[in-house]
Formats: structure tokens, C-alpha cells, sequence
């Protein structure tokens, strides 16, 4: 027999000779959530492992991850509830705490990391929707584009290096990009969350942010049955202005994933998002699935399938063993 692909296989050094795939935790981007008040960081049930975070505590964190090697850190601000309103205005009062969070982490690690920022409004709303709502109770996408792009701005005057739009509304990109451009921060770069499904596996989320969501997101989120769709949305965004476009949730639309990769000429992301987090570390918890084996598979996976970036809640850990 001529053809033996086992021959490849023989020694754990001939494996890594030919791997055709690698995860370096300059690509990776750590996902964090910070919280008003002091105290101690807050673990999340639903993410053993992970915190919200205080002030002092990011700081902590954002100087690990420039130890480790990680490559960049996207913020989510868990504001109390008395600062929540319709609109979520404190998403761009300057003292509103995910500003407070950017300013913190760029004060401490400058350009060591790239600081991002989750633009969205879910986290500021007293009813819990990524933007206000019209009289019908339906999220209005116009309306909200003002907002995001007061947050966007507030977000690059804070010190981000990078916003993250995720409420899915149509024409954000182009919109942020414009209130950027017009105040001078032309460098300031958007990671579009551009192919995000109305997904199950938010659940643990919703706890990480103390979310007072009722119902969903499906008339602004895509539909998991939509495979070009999610084509159609990172094109749109890429003529937009993004920078980099994201598909999201991670494991479970590789497939979109990697429709994506071959369409786009820009760097393209994958959230790697909280359920995907809480399945292995619950299964691994019962003694279930070899932790550490699964997690190094599930990021493999995810850049096989054509991610140049991987947001997740590994980063941190990935980077410090490998
Ligand atoms: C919206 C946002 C969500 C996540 C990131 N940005 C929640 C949602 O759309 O319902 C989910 C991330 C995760 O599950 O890890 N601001």
C-alpha cells in the first residue's frame, strides 16, 4: 500500500510537524463583564470561573492577559438596576461604568492590549432589549442607530481601541463609523458582530449581566435555520466599514463561519459564546469529558473553520499553558 496517511501519525512529534491548524493567544480576545460597586469580583453560577468584575479587579485581569500573551479584551458593563432606563443612557454617560471600565484598562495597559467594547444597549435597559422600543414594544432600529453611535463615541473617548456593535440593528456599522469619523477617531477600528443568531446558548449570559430581558431577540437576531444570511450580513457589513466581522455563536454555525471566511478580504471573528463555556465546564465538573483535551478542541475547531480571531472565556487559560 502507497498511501498511509497513519505514517502521519505515528509520534506526537510527527503530529505536531504537520498540524495544519494553530491557536496562539495573540488571536484570542478575553470577554469581561464589569460591575458597579466595590468589593470582591463576582463569580457567575452559570460560568464557574468567570467574574463581573470591579474597577479595581479589570485592572488586575488586563495585566494578566498582556502577561500571557492574549491578544486583546472585549468589556460588557453590568451597571446596577436603579441606572437602568428605556433608552440605556448611562451606554454613553462618560461615567456610566463600562466607560469607566475602558478608561481603567487603557490607563493601565495602554496599547499592550486591544481594548474592545460590546456596543449595545441590552445591558443599560430597564426592559433588557439591545435598543428602544417603539409603541408596540418593538425595537427600533433607526432610533437605536443614534444611540449606539453616542455609545460608540463615548466608548473611543474613553480609550477603546475597538467597538463592538452586537445589537444587530440594520446600518449600525455604516452609522458608527460615520459619528467615529466625524470626531476625529478614524483609527478607532469596529469588529461587527456581523452573523449573530437568536441563540439558546446566551443563556449563561443573561446571568453575567443581571439581564431583565423578557421574551427574545428573534426580530433582530437571525434565525439559527439561516445559513446565507449570515453571508448577507457580513458582506453588508464589510461594505459598511467594519473592520473585522464576527460570526457568533461559535461551535454550533461553523458552517456560517466558514461560508464567511471565504467570501470576506478582512479578518473575521468568532464568539465562542457562554453556553459553549458552561457545557464543557458543567460536563467536565461531573467528571464527564477531559476538560482541558475538549477546550483545546472546541478552539481548534472554531480555527479550522476559518476564525483569524477568537473571542473566549479560555483565553486567559489557554494562553497561560500553551
Ligand atoms: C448583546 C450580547 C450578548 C452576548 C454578547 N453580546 C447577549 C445577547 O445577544 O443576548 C452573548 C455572549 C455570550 O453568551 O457569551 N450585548
Amino acid at each position: 500500500m502507497k498511501d498511509r496517511p497513519r505514517r502521519l501519525r505515528t509520534t506526537a512529534a510527527m503530529r505536531a510537524l504537520v498540524a495544519q491548524t494553530h491557536v496562539l493567544p495573540q488571536q484570542l480576545i478575553y470577554p469581561a463583564f464589569v460591575r458597579e460597586g466595590d468589593g470582591d469580583p463576582t463569580e457567575i453560577t452559570a460560568m464557574p470561573g468567570q467574574f463581573q468584575h470591579t474597577l479595581d479587579s479589570i485592572r488586575a485581569l488586563a495585566c494578566e492577559l498582556v502577561e500571557a500573551g492574549v491578544g486583546g479584551i472585549d468589556l460588557f458593563g453590568v451597571p446596577d438596576q436603579v441606572n437602568k432606563d428605556a433608552a440605556g443612557s448611562q451606554a454613553w454617560a462618560p461615567a456610566g461604568i463600562l466607560n469607566r471600565a475602558i478608561e481603567a484598562v487603557r490607563a493601565e495597559v495602554g496599547d499592550e492590549l486591544v481594548i474592545c467594547a460590546d456596543t449595545c444597549l441590552d445591558e443599560f435597559t430597564s426592559h433588557g432589549h439591545c435598543g428602544v422600543l417603539n409603541n408596540q414594544g418593538i425595537v427600533d432600529n433607526d432610533a437605536t442607530l443614534d444611540l449606539y453611535a453616542r455609545m460608540a463615541l463615548a466608548q473611543a473617548q474613553a480609550g477603546a481601541h475597538m467597538v463592538s456593535p452586537s445589537g444587530m440593528m440594520d446600518g449600525q456599522v455604516e452609522h458608527i463609523r460615520t459619528v467615529l469619523d466625524t470626531h476625529g477617531f478614524t483609527d478607532v477600528s469596529i469588529m461587527a458582530y456581523s452573523a449573530k443568531y437568536a441563540s439558546a446558548f446566551f443563556g449563561p449570559f443573561r446571568e453575567a449581566v443581571a439581564s431583565t430581558l423578557c421574551g427574545d431577540r428573534k426580530t433582530y437576531q437571525q434565525d439559527p435555520a439561516n445559513r446565507k444570511e449570515g453571508v448577507r450580513e457580513a458582506l453588508l457589513d464589510a461594505a459598511q466599514g467594519a473592520d473585522i466581522v464576527m460570526v457568533k455563536p461559535a461551535s454550533h454555525y461553523l458552517d456560517v463561519l466558514a461560508d464567511v471566511a471565504q467570501v470576506v478580504d478582512i479578518p473575521v471573528a468568532a464568539y465562542q459564546v457562554s453556553g459553549e463555556y458552561a457545557m464543557i465546564e458543567a460536563a467536565a465538573r461531573n467528571g464527564w469529558i477531559n476538560r482541558e483535551a475538549a477546550i483545546d478542541e472546541s478552539l481548534v475547531s472554531i480555527a479550522r473553520a476559518g476564525a483569524d480571531v477568537i473571542l473566549s472565556y479560555w483565553a486567559l487559560e489557554y494562553a497561560r499553558r500553551s
